[in-house]
């Protein structure tokens, strides 16, 4: 159906699906701020693992807002970021930059009040109370000895609040989580493993370790995605050429690995997986390598991260992914998994899929 649509159209087609399903979630479930869908609903009570999405409706409809200038998606925007302001202060969590990032940061962007400001810092120097000295790490929430390469997507924001209040022990503290991830969670080939547990005693890495991945020593999707992005991150703020060297290297082997449509499976060294696709990493890789492509300096390099990013969005954008033509589903994104292992959320829509999906669709219209 949308096979021959230049890419703007497609992200306009994106657009308008969101607009319709969230208008459906906000209305039908006010206040509800859901992780996954089941069987394409957002309202269950499967198990949450941890509650790590809830910035991503409330980014959703920021991005709906800059895209419709309806103060309809304003008003709900500001609701569903009043809903998880306390969470600012939650030391149970590594997701404060997804919490707060694409919700509370927006809105600052858009409005420049220091009130919006104060609590995008105050999340960041939550996330700093996570740093363990031995090992040079942020600790993931499973437990004190583990760091996630998810982390890195967490790391802007302390970046962030480091800037903002002129603080150099927590910029130093994003800076060697950056430098620990980069060691050992990012291996020669490119690829990116999901967890490093580490001796607490003396802060020596132990070994790799993987919660969503098919095997320890494997690359799961998403955490690879996550990586792409997060160094990304980190090359902006510091200007580090380490960073954007590891940007690009996990750039690469993301690329080198999938199918020529761009859409990746959740782990690339799984044999015969049961499911072919995991969507949501596609659309955090498009996202990111629009990024990636600003700041790599070289022309044809940037060229290349681009025209991939518009492959992902050309191959998401068609109806095997994209739920324009299936009023039933509540999602915008099918075709992701949340939680693989745990058989949570596995080929359905996830808050961040849908989240990703949406940005890179408002990078490409030059809304963000
Ligand atoms: N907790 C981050 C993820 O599942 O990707």
């Amino acid at each position: 159906m949308s096979a021959d649509l230049p890419i703007a159209e497609k992200c306009r087609l994106v657009f308008a699906t969101a607009e319709a399903k969230l208008r459906h979630l906000v209305t039908a479930h006010p206040d509800y701020l859901p992780q996954y869908t089941h069987k394409g609903k957002w309202k269950h009570d499967g198990a949450p693992w941890t509650n790590w999405c809830q910035g991503f409706l409330p980014g959703q409809l920021w991005l709906l807002y800059l895209y419709t200038e309806d103060d309809f998606w304003r008003g709900k925007a500001e609701r569903y970021c009043e809903l998880i302001e306390e969470r600012k202060d939650d030391r149970e969590t590594h997701d404060l930059g997804f919490l707060f990032w694409h919700s509370w940061k927006r809105w600052h962007d858009l409005n420049g009040a220091a009130r919006q400001r104060d609590v995008v810092i105050r999340a960041g120097q939550t996330m700093g109370l996570r740093f363990k000295e031995k090992g040079a790490y942020l600790s993931s929430f499973v437990a004190s000895e583990s760091a996630f390469i998810d982390i890195m997507m967490n790391i802007g924001i302390i970046f962030y609040a480091a800037r903002e209040t002129n603080d150099e022990a927590l910029y130093d503290i994003a800076l060697q989580n950056c430098l620990t991830s980069r060691r050992y969670l990012v291996r020669g080939d490119g690829s990116a493993a999901h967890e490093g547990i580490f001796d607490l005693e003396t802060g020596a890495f132990l070994r790799e370790s993987t919660h969503q991945g098919w095997r320890h020593d494997t690359s799961w999707a998403r955490g690879l995605s996550w990586a792409i992005y997060g160094f990304s991150t980190a090359y902006s703020f510091t200007r580090d050429p380490r960073f954007l060297q590891t940007a690009r290297h996990c750039a690469d082997y993301y690329i080198l690995n999938s199918p020529a449509h761009g859409v990746c499976p959740n782990d690339w060294l799984e044999p015969n997986p049961a499911r072919p696709y995991e969507a949501s990493a596609a659309a955090i890789t498009s996202s990111a390598l629009q990024d990636l492509a600003k700041l790599v300096g070289d022309p044809l390099r940037a060229r290349y991260y681009r025209d991939y990013a518009l492959r992902i969005m050309d191959s998401l954008s068609e109806p095997e992914f994209l739920a324009s033509g299936d009023s039933e589903w509540e999602g915008i994104l099918k075709q992701a998994a949340y939680h693989e292992r745990l058989g949570l959320g596995v080929d359905e829509s996830t808050m961040f899929g849908d989240y990703f999906f949406l940005e890179s669709a408002a990078k490409l219209l030059n809304l963000i």
